[in-house]
């Protein structure tokens, strides 16, 4: 039978079914290097107050060290009956330095570790996630200039609506991942704040400096109230929820380039590194990736209701219930790291079939609205101006043609002030470029933004 850390008041064995049951080793082993980094800090701090001495603090050191070394080489045995990482490592430790590592736990309870450890798992992972959005973001802008000439339909409820500049697409998204990284960056501030110290809850007894071990472990602050700080959660949620966000964004994309990779809408080329064929049928090249980009979006938003149901309800403080917190967190955060691992270089070499889309750009009166400004700029009342155009374009629907193919004749009987300019907005080229408003996909306009993220990702 394993001796338990906590077997003082115990007169029996833990039942076997329970030691499977409640043990978190399987998946928090994980944590195995911040464990060994912040307990290696505590340490130096025990030292540092006097609570240890430097000599026991360096055996400490050394045996946390060793023990690195041997799991990272395969060496470490993990048993259930240890429940946990921390138990783990501070058994290994005792067994290497005996009465010196029974001391590591001094002014600790595994409640402030636990959560100590996380908080410095997830700052590394945002820091992780927060480089593969920056990969991606460099591949859409890294597209801007070879695509800078090509004109995509716009569409809203998947109708074609205005003409737009294929880097405008790009920039879309580039936008919306560096939302995902402002978010990211905000919820780094909550996640870097130092849980150690509040031991089990209420704090400690012993003359502790809790700032030194923040500054020991690169915190930006110290939990105020040991009883929140306990408790406290927020910061895993909060980074579910931002990787969350950053899924529905990869599933967007994902499901438009589906979409374009069809052969009803035929505009892209996908790189076939990155599709995968059919059992059965010869001819298939399916967009696998973008598909499991998506699908895999179902797994990111459960994890997020999974750890928002968990917290629900739970008293103060610390409550085995948060042991349930890893894996959803651990399973967001790989899935959406490999999701972007795989946009990037998707993006990066996917082939706008550019003769395809220009040919069927004309279709769809793309150019409706810029002609009805036309008349708003001749100073007809806009909601005049939409009707007129809405007739000539049912003209244009019952000939089968383009609105540029009505006649001066037509236009002017449709409004007097509609002569020859009319022409020069006609059509998705000379639509686009009649765009001017900040923000819009006015050639300029797109320019000047592609300019401006070439420089921020230095490309
Ligand atoms: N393995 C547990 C977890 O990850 C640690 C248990 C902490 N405390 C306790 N009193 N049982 O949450």
């Amino acid at each position: 039978m394993t001796h338990k850390a906590w077997s003082g008041v115990f007169e029996q064995a833990t039942d076997k079914r329970v030691e499977k049951f409640t043990e978190s080793v399987s998946f928090d082993h994980r944590l195995y290097a911040q464990d060994i980094r912040c307990s290696i800090a505590h340490a130096q701090m025990l030292a540092q107050t006097g609570l240890i001495s430097a000599d026991e603090c360096r055996q400490i050191e050394q045996g946390l060290e060793e023990i690195r070394q041997e799991i990272e080489q395969g060496k470490f045995p993990f048993r259930t009956e240890l429940e946990d990482i921390h138990m783990h490592i501070e058994r290994a430790l005792t067994d290497r330095t005996g009465d010196v590592g029974r001391k590591l736990h001094t002014a600790r309870s595994r409640n402030d570790q636990v959560s100590t450890d996380l908080r410095v798992w997830v700052r590394d992972a945002i820091d992780e996630i927060d480089a593969r959005l920056v990969d991606l973001q460099k591949a859409f802008v890294g597209r801007c200039a070879r695509d800078a000439d090509v004109i995509l339909p716009g569409y809203t409820h998947m109708q074609r609506a205005q003409p737009v500049l294929a880097p405008h697409y790009w920039l879309a998204y580039t936008e919306k991942l560096e939302r995902d990284r402002a978010r990211l960056a905000d919820c780094r501030k909550r996640v870097n704040i130092l849980s150690l110290g509040a031991a089990a809850l209420a704090g400690t007894t012993l003359p502790i400096d809790r700032f030194d071990v923040a500054r020991r472990l690169d915190f930006e602050g110290v939990a105020a109230n040991s009883l929140d700080v306990s408790s406290d959660r927020d910061f895993a949620v909060e980074f579910a929820f931002v990787l969350t966000l950053i899924a529905e964004h990869l599933s967007t994309w994902a499901e438009e380039w589906i979409l374009w990779s069809t052969t009803e809408f035929n505009f892209l080329k996908l790189p076939q590194t990155f599709c995968t064929g059919s059992s059965i049928m010869p001819q298939k090249i399916n967009p696998d990736v973008l598909e499991l980009t998506r699908g895999k979006t179902a797994r990111v938003v459960g994890n997020l209701t999974r750890l928002l149901v968990l917290i629900k309800g739970l008293p103060l403080a610390y409550n085995r219930d948060l042991q349930e917190d890893k894996e959803p967190l651990f399973d967001s955060a790989d899935t959406v790291r490999m999701c972007l691992e795989l946009a990037a270089p998707l993006v990066a070499g996917a082939e706008l079939k550019r003769d395809v889309i220009a040919e069927r750009l004309d279709r769809g009166h793309l150019d409706a609205t810029t002609l009805m400004e036309l008349l708003i700029k001749l100073g007809v009342p806009q909601r005049t101006g939409h009707e007129i155009v809405g007739k000539l374009v049912r003209t244009a629907l019952e000939r089968g043609c383009r609105l540029a193919d009505l006649s001066q004749e037509e236009f002017s009987a449709a409004h007097p002030s509609l002569d020859a300019r009319v022409y020069e907005v006609l059509g998705p080229q000379a639509a686009v470029r009649a765009f001017v408003s900040y923000g819009s996909t006015a050639p300029a306009e797109v320019a000047r933004q592609v300019e401006a993220w070439q420089r921020k990702l230095s490309l």
